[in-house]
């Protein structure tokens, strides 16, 4: 088993245009399922004033946070538009529809 990898479950667990929230011990991260299923991971904690992205809305590539409407691009973390900040991004691994978070980028994460 390839130890840098850690399975976080299906894509099949993730609604569509929709994300769940894992808990590792380095902190939360949202996983995202775009409508192109495509997956992304973010730390679950917007740069603006903490508010869990993992419960936003996900529209293209991107998330609007539940809190204040900050808009956080899933492949930068970074906030889009007017708006400053960013939220560190996790490494997902989709092997048919199996998800895993590289170790590497949680460990980043928790910096
Ligand atoms: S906490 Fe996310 S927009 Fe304010």
């Amino acid at each position: 088993m390839d130890m840098n990898w850690i399975a976080i479950g299906d894509i099949n667990d993730i609604p569509l245009r929709g994300a769940r929230c894992v808990k590792t011990p380095q902190g939360k991260i949202a996983v995202f399922r775009t409508s192109d299923n495509e997956v992304f991971a973010i730390e679950d904690h917007c740069p603006h004033k903490g508010g869990p992205l993992s419960q936003g809305i996900v529209h293209a590539k991107a998330v609007t946070c539940p809190l204040h409407n900050w808009v956080i691009s899933l492949e930068t973390g970074k906030a889009l538009g007017a708006d400053q900040g960013e939220v560190r991004t996790i490494r997902v691994r989709n092997e048919d529809g199996t998800l895993s978070i590289a170790r590497e980028s949680l460990m980043m994460a928790a910096e």
